[in-house]
């Protein structure tokens, strides 16, 4: 229960921001650097990582963290005080998250829902009433590749035979209602499946974790795409169709390309651009925005050319002025929030495809010119700069007047002088007006010289090229034992010959990393596979890919000596954990005296460590010599 108050806080926080209203972070490279509050020091060594939304202190304090452990250390508080705090500011109520859908009714529902997808994914392979559904497939060029990645199903014309198959997996039917996959008859008298002759588009969270289905008729017919309501687990403002499977692509490439549909997701990832996620034809939402923003630096929406280009139009400008008006929402607020919307701003641009085609028509048409169609995007204010004045007549006295007054409070609000000047200077040679005239008009106090800003700046094309990656302690142990998975059983006699329990999950933090643990020793202690390769989550196959490419270019040791490497490298990321929670324990004791009875539990748990500690530092002494 705490944990998901814990995850919906983390979600809406970005940490640079929290630690930036502590502490002066610098920009370096991809993360942020400042001098540590917590020791006295002249060069920074506290880092922040946007990536894992984590930070650590290299210098004297040798320790790290979330945005839970930085305020408990920097405002001292304990760990409720700074749940509170933070739930406060990223404004999540306590009292109605804890009255949330229980863990396990969750988990239920998510098992729900991949049975559903693999269910449907086998009608569409091989039901024979699904022949249909394959023509259709071909029809629309999905390849099989595509089509696994994305588990596309069918589902067959029918009232329950989606029902009768999950109630035979013993789900019930209640839960197949709760997960909208069925729906309660009209009368009350029963219920029958929501899903009926539609292609089946399973919809997952960015874990990869299937919560919710869009399903598309065949032929011609009313709603031409069909999804899940909202659901427990399916909340359509916040949820980015593909995201779980572009999302390696977006982090390496720094930008992600968002189309509205479906079928563009798909026709972009089958021709190599995995870096694209679907808004499901909607408006972006902040929640969605938010999420991204920890993904990538850039993000680009494109925009259908409807076949009425007036429309296109219309609807780009709504789009732009919605993205403009939720930037500047966080003027009003504080420090730490402007700077967070501030990037947002800059970083969104417009893709305008050419008339009459969606993306998934393009792509397939013309493959090769996508990546050159996605480098002209244009930063989001230029492009509701061309599509304020578009259907004016800028000859005109009245029209140079009109588009002044439709520009002007996007211009104003600009935080930065020297972006504010730019634009103005643009808007002058649009308008041909001298700029001296809109600066007055304007009031600002832009300094007067020539801004080097170009109107495009574009993020690089990605090589393609894998880059060497940093692993953490446990990602360098999965590592190897996905590399060497018969070096468990010789991890545990070393480990036990220290005194020291064999290696298990819970050496793991990372669920995605714990995951492939299990997977390991699953695999080296011949028991029955529950968790095969077959149904890793996208998240946890990814991960495994990434590892398995990680240390492919390390010079291979002598056994024994990686043999004692791994198992050091386990004693100590126990030792650091060890440590960490002595640090927070002894936290809870200073702080909570309200109630002995906690203290007593504090102090047990603080012995417990202790001896753990020490035992630790006994293993390491000992392999050290
Ligand atoms: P489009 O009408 O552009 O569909 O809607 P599309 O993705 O190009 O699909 P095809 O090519 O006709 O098969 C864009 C997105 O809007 C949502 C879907 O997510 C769709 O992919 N949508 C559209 C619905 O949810 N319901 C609808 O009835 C239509
Ligand atoms: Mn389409």
């Amino acid at each position: 229960m705490a944990s998901s108050i814990v995850d919906e806080i983390k979600e809406r926080l970005d940490i640079v921001d929290v630690l930036g209203e502590y502490i002066n972070l610098q920009k370096a490279g991809h993360n942020y650097k400042a001098l540590c509050p917590f020791h006295n020091e002249k060069t920074p060594s506290f880092v922040v990582f946007p990536d894992t939304q984590t930070w650590h202190c290299f210098g004297a304090c040798q320790t790290g963290g979330d945005i839970f452990t930085f305020v408990m250390k920097k405002e001292n508080l304990d760990f409720r005080e700074a749940l509170q705090l933070l739930a406060r500011k990223a404004g999540v109520s306590l009292h109605a998250t804890e009255s949330k859908p229980d863990a396990d009714r969750l988990d239920r529902l998510r098992k729900l829902n991949a049975a559903a997808a693999a269910y449907f994914r086998e009608t569409l392979q091989r039901h024979p009433e699904a022949e249909a559904a394959r023509q259709y497939a071909v029809k629309r060029h999905l390849d099989r590749d595509i089509c696994d990645l994305f588990q596309i199903g069918y589902a067959l014309e029918s009232w329950d035979a989606l029902e009768k198959a999950m109630i035979s997996l013993s789900f019930s039917r209640e839960e197949l209602v709760e997960a909208g996959l069925s729906r309660i008859r009209d009368d009350g008298s029963g219920q029958y499946d929501r899903f009926r002759g539609r292609l089946m588009f399973p919809i997952s969270d960015k874990q990869g974790r299937i919560v919710g289905f869009g399903g598309r008729l065949l032929g011609p017919g009313q709603p031409k795409y069909l999804n899940t309501p909202q659901t427990p687990l399916f909340d359509k403002s916040s949820i980015l169709y593909g995201l779980a499977q572009a999302r390696r692509a977006i982090r390496e490439q720094g930008h992600v390309v968002i189309v509205e549909g479906y079928m563009d997701v798909l026709a972009a990832h089958q021709f190599g651009y995995h870096n694209v996620i679907g808004s499901m034809g909607t408006a972006l939402t902040d929640a969605q925005l938010r999420q991204l923003k920890r993904e990538a630096e850039n993000v680009i929406l494109a925009l259908d050319a409807d076949i009425a280009g007036q429309q296109a139009t219309l609807r780009g400008l709504e789009v732009a002025r919605g993205a403009l008006a939720r930037e500047t929402i966080p003027v009003l607020t504080t420090g730490g929030l402007i700077r967070f919307e501030e990037r947002l701003q800059s970083n969104i641009f417009i893709l305008h495809l050419p008339e009459g085609k969606d993306p998934d028509e393009f792509i397939r048409s013309h493959p090769d010119q996508w990546p050159a169609v996605v480098a002209q995007a244009v930063p989001i204010i230029d492009f509701y700069m061309r599509q304020a004045v578009a259907e004016l007549d800028l000859a005109t006295a009245t029209g140079k007047a009109e588009a002044v007054k439709r520009i002007e409070p996007v211009i104003r609000e600009l935080s930065d002088n020297i972006k504010r000047y730019h634009y103005v200077q643009k808007l002058s040679r649009l308008l041909q007006v001298d700029e001296r005239y809109l600066m007055e008009q304007f009031a600002a106090k832009a300094p007067r010289r020539r801004s080097s800003h170009r109107s495009s700046h574009m993020p690089t094309v990605p090589t393609g090229k894998l880059e060497v990656i940093q692993l953490t302690r446990e990602e360098y142990i999965v590592a190897q034992l996905i590399h060497y998975p018969t070096m468990m059983s010789d991890i545990n006699t070393t480990l036990a010959s220290l005194n020291q329990p064999s290696l298990r999950e819970d050496d793991c933090e990372n669920a995605t990393n714990r995951a492939l643990l299990q997977w390991v020793m699953q695999l080296t202690q011949g028991e029955e596979f529950t968790f095969t390769l077959d149904n890793m989550t996208p998240a946890v196959r990814e991960q495994q890919i990434r590892l398995l490419n990680g240390t492919g270019g390390q010079p291979e040791l002598p056994y024994d000596e990686r043999l004692a490497d791994i198992v050091d490298v386990i004693l100590h990321m126990r030792l650091e954990r060890t440590q960490e929670a002595l640090r927070q324990i002894n936290q809870l004791l200073k702080e909570d005296h309200s109630d002995s009875v906690d203290a007593k539990q504090y102090l047990t748990l603080y012995k417990r460590h202790a001896s753990d500690s020490y035992n630790l530092q006994q293993a390491l002494k000992r392999r050290t010599i």
